[in-house]
């Protein structure tokens, strides 16, 4: 069920401004590719490019990890690849939260090895709490409490991405 408003759509949308903001300074002379991270981040991923003032390349990746739990798998699969050449390229990889940082981890080894100019990650949430492994995140919208979200492309087992805010969720106890 959900329980709490964590964020709402005014906080939502001042959270990808100000990384907007931040990203337009730092893109100016560079040929960037941003790389959405399915399904979580496609909210944010449209919101956030169209905030951008240069014309930018997108392209998509999709791994999976969660089933029906809220605890990452700590394995990802890839699912749907990249399709444009990104060596040599500012790759920006958009992802919607880092939580134990494994999932990064993986889609970073993936696209490194594509030989990238320079390679960055923008999350619009982050839960440092739950952190397990060493990721650099460049760019993060939100720090969250140790809770877990839906909406926003946020999901429990695939249901409430379309959810306009972001709340805190608890699976029902009987199945
Ligand atoms: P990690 O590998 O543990 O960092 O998990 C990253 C992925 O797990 C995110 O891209 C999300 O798809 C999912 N995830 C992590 N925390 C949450 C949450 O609180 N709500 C919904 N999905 C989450
Ligand atoms: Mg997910």
């Amino acid at each position: 069920m959900l329980k709490s408003r964590v964020l709402d759509r005014h906080e939502i949308e001042a959270a990808i401004d100000e990384l907007a903001g931040r990203l337009n300074r730092d893109l100016v002379g560079r040929d960037p590719v941003f790389i959405c991270i399915l399904k979580g981040a496609v909210y944010f991923f449209t919101a956030l490019t169209t905030r951008l003032k240069q014309s930018v390349v997108i392209d998509f990746i999709q791994v999976s990890s969660y089933g029906a739990t809220t605890e990452s798998s700590g394995t990802v699969t890839l699912v749907k690849d990249v399709t444009v050449d990104i060596a040599g390229r500012d790759v920006y990889i958009v992802d919607d939260i880092v939580d134990t940082g494994f999932t990064l981890v993986d889609v970073l080894a993936l696209v490194e090895a594509r030989h990238p100019r320079s390679l960055q990650v923008v999350a619009l949430l982050d839960k440092p709490s739950r952190r397990r492994s060493r990721v650099e995140v460049a760019y993060v919208g939100r720090e969250i409490e140790d809770r877990f979200v839906v909406g926003f492309g946020l999901d429990f087992d695939e249901r409430y991405r379309n959810l306009p805010e972001i709340w805190e969720f608890e699976p029902d106890r009987e199945g």
